[in-house]
């Protein structure tokens, strides 16, 4: 799923004169990692502390950032398919638009590559080297569904990148509306965005308070099509919500000539796409037919009025560089005034409760356990937890089925619950000082060996 939204330039993302605290409905977090205290200027940004265990703060001295949030960062160790995570309660129903944010600041050194982990999830790889080069700070997107009353987000280290731990300046989970991109079925799939655009916008990046989610609508400047208008598209009429403020820019084509675009403004991957077209008459009382082509294949047909429309597709196959063709079915020519571009990736398998639970009440009779135990005990592929085997076969339950917590330092009682594993083969407790009674363990018939 890379690469992903591209950088918003540092010096672009301005300080958000808004009265004191915003009002996002239900759970959510704008969490700015390794600061010490709230940051009331803009948005109101809490420090991440409560809602990770792992990893140390430290301030960035770089001067003139105009992002209050990247002035400290929270960098963790560097130990091989760890994962470090933040445990965010949510409400389980509810589908969560997640935005890191990455900045190294300056450094003699390429700056860390890990990946993103939502909950048992990959997500992607985080690569901040060319936006670093060009003094930016990468920002990454998504909307994951809740999978049950807390969302983790984990930065995993590995080892095939760099030799480096992972590092955040931010991060914010916003709960979306329930109609807000609600044609795709969240059930099994997840949302990592591409582009949101727009267009004929040569202004600063739109968001929050425009947008209630504070999504970011980057501008597209285009001097020779870009028009603006002042009349007002009531979005709320719109499932995705839009800002007000998006249908108040687009690009026209010339009399009599086609609207051709190459958007999303990068080359993609072979996949399966979530595609939202939005426009709107910028003449009042006015309307206008138009046919959008994307790659060739009939995207819509229709009439545009100064009301605004919005059309999207779920499952469309793009790869490489994109052609959006607009042309004119009526007088006037065509029109467009924003956009967004999603891949559409499937959310991974979990280990079962059972197991995920019995695992859940063993570390919490356990101390001094490691700090990665945290998120799915067993997933992704490659991320258990430290001492945690798994078996993950394809069409298997994912089982707990070893535990080696040998010379690890552990104390604490062993909880009861350890009984619960069923398909425990192997445990080894050797050299830690765990004290009270060994739980009965004779439901565990797979055991061979302890
Ligand atoms: C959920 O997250 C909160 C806050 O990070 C944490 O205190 C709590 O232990 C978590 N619950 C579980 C089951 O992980
Ligand atoms: C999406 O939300 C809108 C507005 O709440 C609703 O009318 C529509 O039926 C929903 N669509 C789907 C596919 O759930
Ligand atoms: C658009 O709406 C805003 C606020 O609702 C109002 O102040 C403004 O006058 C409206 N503009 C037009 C052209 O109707
Ligand atoms: C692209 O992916 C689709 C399925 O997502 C597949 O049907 C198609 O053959 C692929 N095309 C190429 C050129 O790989
Ligand atoms: C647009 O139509 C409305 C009612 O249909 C009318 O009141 C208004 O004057 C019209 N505006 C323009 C600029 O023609
Ligand atoms: C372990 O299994 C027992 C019996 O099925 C159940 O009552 C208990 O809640 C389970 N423990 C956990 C932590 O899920
Ligand atoms: C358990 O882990 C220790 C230390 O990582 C290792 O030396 C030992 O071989 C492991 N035991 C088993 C049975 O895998
Ligand atoms: C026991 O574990 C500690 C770390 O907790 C380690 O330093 C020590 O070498 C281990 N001893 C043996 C005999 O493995």
């Amino acid at each position: 799923m890379r690469p992903l939204l591209s950088a918003a330039a540092v010096l672009l993302l301005l300080l958000l004169p808004l009265a004191a605290g915003q009002r996002f409905r239900g759970f959510s977090y704008l969490l700015d990692c390794g600061a010490p205290s709230t940051d009331s200027r803009g948005l109101r940004w809490d420090p991440d502390g409560p809602y990770v265990s792992a990893g140390s703060a430290r301030p960035l001295s770089v001067q003139g950032l105009l992002d209050p949030t990247l002035a400290s960062l929270r960098v963790f160790p560097y130990r091989p398919a760890a994962k470090f995570c933040y445990a965010l309660p949510v409400d389980p129903n509810r589908r969560y638009l997640l935005r890191p944010t990455f900045f190294y600041g300056p450094s003699s050194t390429a700056p860390p590559v890990f990946d993103l982990i939502v909950d048992g999830t990959f997500w992607t790889a985080v690569d901040t080297a060319d936006d670093i080069l060009a003094g930016s700070a990468s920002h990454y997107e998504a909307v994951f569904p809740a999978r049950g009353r807390n969302l983790t987000f984990c930065l995993g280290v590995n080892p095939d990148y760099t030799d480096s731990g992972p590092f955040i300046n931010a991060l914010q989970v916003i709960q979306l509306h329930d109609s807000v991109y609600n044609a795709t079925d969240f059930t099994g799939s997840a949302m990592g965005l591409i582009a949101r655009t727009k267009f004929g916008s040569t202004g600063d990046v739109e968001r929050y308070p425009d947008d209630s989610f504070d999504r970011y609508w980057q501008p597209f400047p285009d001097s020779k099509h870009a028009v603006s208008s002042t009349h007002n598209v009531t979005s709320a009429d719109f499932w995705n919500l839009p800002p007000p403020d998006v249908f108040n820019t687009a690009l026209v084509a010339e009399q009599n000539a086609p609207l051709v675009l190459q958007w999303p403004p990068i080359s993609l991957q072979n996949g399966s796409y979530y595609v939202s077209l939005y426009f709107a008459d910028t003449l009042a009382n006015s309307s206008r037919t138009l046919d959008v082509n994307i790659n060739d294949y009939q995207f819509y047909e229709g009439t545009v009025t100064s009301a605004g429309l919005s059309v999207f597709a779920t499952q469309w196959i793009l790869s490489g560089l994109t052609r959006v063709i607009l042309t004119s079915k009526s007088v006037l020519p065509p029109l467009i005034n924003a956009g967004e571009v999603f891949g559409i990736f499937p959310i991974g398998r979990l280990t079962i409760t059972r197991d995920a639970l019995a695992m859940e009440s063993m570390k919490r009779s356990l101390q001094n356990i490691p700090d990665d135990w945290i998120g799915d005990p067993c997933m992704p592929h490659g991320y258990a937890w430290t001492g945690v085997t798994c078996q993950e076969g394809q069409n298997e339950n994912i089982r707990v089925i070893s535990l080696n917590f040998s010379s690890m330092g552990i104390s604490g009682s062993l909880s009861p619950d350890i009984a619960n594993l069923t398909a425990l083969t192997d445990i080894s407790f050797a050299n830690n000082s765990l004290s009270g009674t060994i739980p009965d363990l004779i439901n565990l018939g797979k055991l061979q060996r302890l």
